[in-house]
């Protein structure tokens, strides 16, 4: 017998299914409430609300859990690589040998991007935040490949715009960096693999010979793992409103990295940066910032701490809190800023106002400690995390397409002013 939930109201009452996901989660499905009741539910921000049934990735904000497809983060940032991710979000399954090259080639194929790319690049004063150019290459796409407008097009024609923009993505990523330092661009590398390959992008100068550290490779293909998807946050239920209007996937993308770059979200790493320069500059005094964050009438808040789901560790915090001990020893960085992060963490994991609300450090908290030491500066932060965030913003479109979602609009409650005669002006 399907469970149900009863909503009585008034002396009416009724019946509403409730819905079991894989890991025994609950939904009270409400999709005939406002025909059989008349009345709609509010839950501002969502927080309370899902939005879609997803076979892609699942969390427990409670035990500190993510899973990709069923693996556990931990297991994929171990062994596995950012493309083979990358394939495992989209296709729903971890590559054989023979498809894992064909989709390495396949991207491969596609890193290179219309010269007049960079006609619009140049268009961009070199003090551009990289987050505009990037989501402005990617809507560009829309031009380059005017076909890529059509989402019902056959799956093999909307592969092929997973592919290119899987492709291109690097590309765009490491000309907005090299527009905002004034270097002239580089073009993809495809002897080498992803992440070398934007690396190389990223650093090489006409004057001198780069060679990729794999241990900055490595360590960047470990980050891009980790920040690969994350169900339906504020990015990603961006991109799957916009592409459930049929708009394009590169529309739906751009979409999403806007949505990233604020600073409670994908914006938080460079925050964090920001603040603990600051906290250092400032002597370093962490009990007087804790202070600050928790002062309700101080704006500050502590950034790359607190999140909407996880309220124990963020798996993924955990992974990039030990991986920048590691980087930093392995490339001799000593970074003062990484021992105030921890002294921050330290103070706030024994602090009542953070226990009580549950608010440990988030993916957000240490990634930029990393990319500092990997050389990519602050305002590139974001852009790494869109870089990372595409393979599942694509999967999630893929699956909202797949599963011909409607169109999203959510209803709302008036507290405007009742109906009222126009006047005109001259008797106002
Ligand atoms: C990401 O959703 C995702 O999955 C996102 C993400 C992903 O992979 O896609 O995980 C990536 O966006 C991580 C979050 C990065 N943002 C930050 O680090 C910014 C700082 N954190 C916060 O602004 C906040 O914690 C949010 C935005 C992350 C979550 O906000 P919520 O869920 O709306 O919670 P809230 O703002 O209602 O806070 C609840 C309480 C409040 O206090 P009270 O009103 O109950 O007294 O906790 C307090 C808040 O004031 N609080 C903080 C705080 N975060 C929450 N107080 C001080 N410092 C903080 N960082």
């Amino acid at each position: 017998m399907s469970k149900k939930a009863e909503l009585k109201v008034g002396d009416k009452s009724y019946d509403l299914p409730i819905i079991e996901g894989t890991e025994n989660e609950q939904g009270i499905d409400i999709a005939k409430l406002r025909g059989e009741s008349g009345l709609i539910t509010l839950d501002p921000g969502f927080k309370n609300t899902g939005s879609t049934k997803s076979a892609i990735t699942f969390l427990d904000g409670e035990k500190g859990i993510l899973r990709y497809r069923g693996y556990a983060i931990e297991d994929l940032a171990e062994n596995s690589t950012f493309i083979e991710v990358s394939y495992l979000l989209i296709y729903g399954e971890l590559p054989t040998p023979e498809q894992l090259t064909k989709f390495e080639n396949e991207i491969k194929f596609h890193t290179l991007v219309h010269e007049d790319i960079k006609t619009i690049l140049e268009g961009f004063p070199s003090n551009s935040h990289p987050m505009g150019v990037l989501s402005s290459l990617v809507t560009s796409l829309t031009a380059f490949y005017p076909e890529s407008l059509d989402p019902n097009r056959s799956a093999d024609k909307v592969n092929l715009s997973i592919i290119r923009i899987l492709a291109k993505m690097p590309t765009f990523a490491a000309w907005a960096y090299k527009n905002e330092v004034g270097h002239p661009v580089n073009y993809p590398d495809n002897n080498l693999n992803y992440c070398s390959n934007f690396l190389k992008m990223m650093f090489a100068l006409p004057a001198e010979d780069y060679e990729v550290d794999p241990v900055i490779a490595n360590a960047l293909d470990k980050l891009l793992i980790l920040h690969a998807d994350h169900e339906q946050n504020c990015s990603t239920s961006t991109v799957r409103i916009v592409g459930s209007s049929q708009a394009s996937l590169y529309a739906s993308i751009s979409a999403g990295i806007n949505a990233l770059w604020g600073p409670l979200h994908g914006g938080a790493n460079s925050a964090v940066i920001n603040m603990l320069e600051n906290i250092q500059k400032d002597g370093g005094d962490t009990k007087k910032w804790m202070a600050k964050a928790k002062d309700k009438d101080d704006p500050f808040r502590l950034m790359g701490f607190g999140h909407r789901v996880y309220k124990n560790f963020d798996p993924r915090a955990k992974i990039i809190k030990k991986a920048a001990d590691d980087v930093l020893q392995k490339l001799g960085v000593n970074d003062p800023i990484l021992d105030i992060a921890k002294g921050l963490e330290e103070v706030a994991l024994n602090d009542d106002y953070f226990v009580e609300r549950k608010l440990y450090p988030n993916v957000d908290f240490y990634s930029g400690i990393i990319y500092r030491a990997l050389g990519i500066p602050v305002d590139m932060f974001t852009v790494m995390f869109a870089l990372g965030r595409l393979p599942g913003w694509i999967a999630q479109w893929k699956e909202m397409r797949e599963n011909h979602e409607p169109i999203g609009r959510p209803r709302q409650i008036y507290t405007g002013q009742g109906e009222r005669k126009y006047v005109s002006v001259n008797d106002r």
